[in-house]
């Protein structure tokens, strides 16, 4: 395999100069919005289905985070104004209290539950339950102990619970809910709680500062248009391949490299002045890597890591587009409080702050 390289050598050499010359300023909007690194062309869609609702959920809580947005480790969890303040409220619950966190995802919300029961000596029964097939323990290398004290369920939808009346004494969500739909989930929240029992959601707010993250790499989706970097690089490493078994010819094989370094240095031009550009060099620096393993890994294993890297794209704008989808503006909040009423609770909400920069929306409340 090493003659696959060796051949363009001095190509890799000049396309990974470019992509690594941006890389230091990646790493920080990465860990503010929770960001994989990866971006590509926009796929027309319609509605989700609850399937397509699920895997790509699921694909990122395989990766082992803890939190999927405004933590500044997603592998270690929540932290901040944010964890604070679920803090304060695990601290008015009493010990043996019975809480399910509603879309859970790897249970980072749940997990603050359990830190603030076993820091003040007092054990909750913590339920955490998600749509995606999750599963925590399989993934997650964080507080392990802890995390064994949390009973997880996947395959649960929010909207439709499949819990009696009245079994819980608290019911919390952290940027989950409003995916589930405010209207629907809010209530079925207010059914299974006991009589007196509380809730606490944290909702990603319209205005807010992950809101406008997603939006503002969304908006870098056109920019890409013509940039078919996956299928560029698919080209050139069977192109490369080919020739090497002696299928095809050395201009066929120049013109597929050339065309996929073209494709890569002519986003890089178009990207220079975005200040949102570090996911897509993050990109671009993982497909020269997979380009370059030519020199040691066989091409059909290369195939399979780029059609997985391409998956991985999809996920992550699918993430994206449900964020900006689900986040919620103040009449949203109001008419999820309607709701939350009828069914029984008192209930009331407030903007959570870090400084300037809002953070989400928090609902609070209590059933009669
Ligand atoms: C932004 S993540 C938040 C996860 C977690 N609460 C946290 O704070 O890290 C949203 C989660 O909602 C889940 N979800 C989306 N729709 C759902 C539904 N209808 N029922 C239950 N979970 C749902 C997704 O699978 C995903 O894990």
């Amino acid at each position: 395999m090493a003659a696959n390289g060796c051949l363009y050598t001095h190509i890799f050499q000049r396309a990974k100069h470019k992509f690594t010359f941006f890389l230091w300023s990646c790493e920080n909007t990465l860990k503010r919005w929770g960001l994989n690194g990866f971006m590509g062309p926009k796929r027309e869609r319609g509605p989700m289905t609850e399937e397509e609702n699920s895997w790509f959920w699921q694909d990122y809580w395989q990766q082992g985070q803890l939190a999927c947005c405004l933590a500044d480790d997603l592998r270690a969890g929540y932290d901040g104004v944010l964890a604070d303040a679920w803090v304060d409220f695990f601290e008015s619950l009493a010990g043996g209290t019975s809480i399910l966190d509603i879309c859970t995802g790897n249970g980072g919300a749940a997990l603050l539950a359990a830190k603030a029961g076993h820091n003040s000596g007092r054990a909750f029964d913590i339920l955490g339950a998600d749509l995606a097939a999750i599963e925590p323990m399989a993934y997650v290398q964080a507080a392990p102990e802890l995390m064994r004290a949390i009973r997880f369920e996947g395959g649960v939808d929010a909207a439709a619970l499949p819990y009696e009346d009245a079994q819980f004494d608290a019911v919390i969500s952290q940027f989950g809910i409003e995916y589930a739909g405010l209207l629907r989930a809010g209530p079925e929240a207010a059914r299974v709680l006991k009589s007196g029992g509380r809730l606490r959601f944290v909702i990603h707010a319209a205005q807010g500062i992950a809101e406008a993250g997603a939006r503002e790499e969304l908006a870098l989706v056109p920019t890409l248009g013509s940039a078919h970097l996956h299928d560029a690089l698919r080209q050139a490493l069977i192109a490369v391949d080919s020739l090497t078994h002696g299928h095809g010819t050395r201009p066929a094989a120049d013109a597929a490299v050339e065309y996929f370094v073209g494709e890569m240095e002519s986003l890089d031009a178009r990207l220079k002045d975005h200040p949102n550009q570090a996911t897509i060099l993050t990109l671009g620096r993982r497909l020269l890597g997979l380009f370059e393993s030519m020199e040691t890994v066989p091409v059909p294993d290369i195939l399979k890591k780029v059609d997985a890297s391409e998956r991985s794209v999809e996920a992550h704008l699918l993430r994206l587009e449900s964020l900006a989808a689900a986040a919620a503006n103040e009449g949203d909040i109001i008419a999820a409080i309607d709701a939350l009423e009828t069914a029984g609770m008192g209930a009331g909400f407030h903007a959570l702050m870090d400084g300037a920069d809002m953070l989400a929306w928090v609902i609070e409340g209590q059933k009669a």
